[in-house]
């Protein structure tokens, strides 16, 4: 059911892959509610995935950017308001990757130039979005800039190994920049703390089936999916919540205040009662 929560609002949507990516099950939300935007990814994703498609569903233009260059984001900018008629309502940085995470590389082996390359991906390009938004006045008042990260940046997770310092940055930064923003042109800067969930990017941790399963059972809720993200998203972009930023908002199902839950104690006493030992 739509409400039209996001009509008359212009946006740009970065990171949408494939139909499993979170954003592009934002855009499919944000188009149902009336929203309208541009889609945006690095150009070898418009190779590698399905954008095109998502664009002709959801009637928007897409502008190929690598979110770690200036000079791209800045054409995104241009070219986003020429299209949109205006300037920006609502930005969604959907945008993570770490190269040693990729190669399968041992966090006390780390290459410290992919290092950096995960924190140009993952982070910087958050505070080059948000840099040039404010240099080029591209947001409107009350608008809503919004980037996903995950708990790994308040805990530790075995394998999210660089990533867990660019989601540390990330949030950090939405604080800074959130700041900023609130002064110069209310707009409010927040990062969501999403579920483990079943994408490209999310896949490509070691581990990944484990402490999905794991992290649904600790979670009183189960694990949020994409869609029910999107919803969060939308809410966010929309009127209802101008008074929320500079939050890292836990989007969880529950995970994130659970000491321990029944169905992880009864997954456990089920492994117990199968040992060999026991029997
Ligand atoms: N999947 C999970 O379990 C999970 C959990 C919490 C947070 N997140 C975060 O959600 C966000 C979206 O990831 P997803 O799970 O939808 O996976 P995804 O693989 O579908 O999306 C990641 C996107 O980042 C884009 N990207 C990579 N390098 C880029 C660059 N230089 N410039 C522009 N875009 C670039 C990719 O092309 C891709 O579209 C990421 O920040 C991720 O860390 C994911």
């Amino acid at each position: 059911m739509a409400y039209n929560l996001l009509k008359g609002k212009r946006g740009i949507i970065f990171g949408a892959l494939d139909e499993k990516s979170i954003a592009w099950h934002t855009a499919e939300k944000v188009h149902e509610e009336g929203g309208k935007f541009v889609l945006t990814n690095a150009p070898i994703a418009m190779r590698m995935g399905r954008i095109y498609e998502l664009a002709e569903k959801c009637d928007s233009k897409v502008i190929p950017a690598d979110a770690t260059s200036l000079k791209d984001i800045e054409n995104l900018y241009e070219e986003s308001m020429d299209v949109l008629g205006g300037k920006i309502d609502f930005i969604l940085h959907s945008i993570g990757m770490s190269p040693n995470v990729r190669k399968g590389r041992d966090y006390g082996n780390m290459n410290y130039e992919w290092f950096l390359k995960t924190l140009d991906v993952s982070a910087l390009s958050f505070h080059k979005v948000m840099q040039l938004a404010e240099k080029m006045d591209v947001m409107s008042e009350w608008g809503s800039i919004i980037a996903l990260s995950y708990i790994a940046a308040q805990r530790t997770f075995p394998d999210y190994s660089d990533m867990a310092q660019a989601k540390a940055v990330l949030e950090s930064i939405a604080r800074s920049f959130g700041y900023r923003m609130a002064r110069s042109k209310n707009v409010r800067v927040n990062t969501i703390s999403q579920s483990p969930t079943v994408t490209t990017a999310g896949t490509g941790i070691t581990g990944f089936d484990v402490f999905h399963d794991f992290s649904d059972k600790m979670s009183p809720l189960g694990n949020a999916d994409a869609a029910s993200c999107a919803n969060y998203i939308v809410s966010l972009f929309s009127d209802f919540t101008r008074m929320v930023t500079m939050q890292n908002l836990m989007h969880d199902g529950g995970f994130s205040n659970s000491g321990m839950t029944y169905e992880v104690m009864e997954y456990l006493r089920g492994i117990d009662e199968s040992s060999p030992e026991k029997k």
